[in-house]
């Protein structure tokens, strides 16, 4: 597919169909978003391959009674239906610092945390990789969904996935043949998101 089109064309899809989906297709999508930039090349990626029903039923399990102890209510849908796909990814990012990181750690705490927590090159790195890869799954026929919201139960799926710190799940992808969805969601205009200086 030509790089434009894929890009105006993907969007999110949230209802796959029962079909499986190879796991080999999702290792190589992988290792062509590995080509993707990072902070001083540092490629602080790392992905888990969740296929396991009951994992993955387990998983939503932990989101809804997370959701449900804070907020006293069910969790939304947009929030649990990763469980339906064939297959999540669990995204990781592992620490990052560069040199600058090291040097404002010591000379100034203020631009460290600054630079630690909100420029953040280790979660944007992250974030280009993800990208990619739900570029190249739409290239491939396959729908994905990028998603936080079931990191309101971070560590509970650290826990189940095995994830040790320091390093950090930042996304769930979930994967599959999808279910068409018509609409494509609105995008501001151009010139709301462009100042030439
Ligand atoms: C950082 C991030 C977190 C997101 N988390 C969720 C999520 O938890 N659940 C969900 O259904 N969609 C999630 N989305 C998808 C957005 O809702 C979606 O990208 C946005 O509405 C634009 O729609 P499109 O992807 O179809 O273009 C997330 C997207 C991003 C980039």
């Amino acid at each position: 597919m030509d790089l434009t089109l894929a890009i105006e064309t993907r969007k999110s899809i949230r209802k796959f169909k029962k079909e499986d989906v190879d796991v080999n297709q999702i290792m190589k999508i992988i290792e062509i978003a590995s080509n993707s930039p990072s902070g001083g090349n540092s490629q602080n990626w790392f992905t888990y391959i969740i296929k396991d029903k009951d994992v993955l039923d387990g998983m939503r399990n932990e989101v809804e009674k997370v959701y449900k102890t804070l907020i006293e209510k069910e969790a939304p849908g947009v929030y649990t239906f990763f469980n339906d796909a064939p297959v999540v990814l669990a995204v990781v990012e592992k620490p990052y610092a560069g040199s600058i990181d090291n040097i404002l750690e010591k000379t100034d705490k203020d631009r460290n945390y600054t630079r630690k927590f909100i420029v953040n090159p280790g979660l944007q790195s992250v974030s280009s990789f993800i990208t990619h890869i739900l570029l190249l799954c739409h290239n491939e026929g396959l729908g994905a969904c990028w998603m936080t919201g079931p990191l309101i139960a971070k560590q509970e799926l650290e826990d189940i996935i095995g994830v040790k710190s320091p390093d950090n799940l930042v996304a769930l992808i979930p994967i599959g043949k999808p279910v068409e969805r018509n609409s494509k969601t609105p995008r501001k205009n151009v010139s709301e998101i462009i100042k030439v200086i």
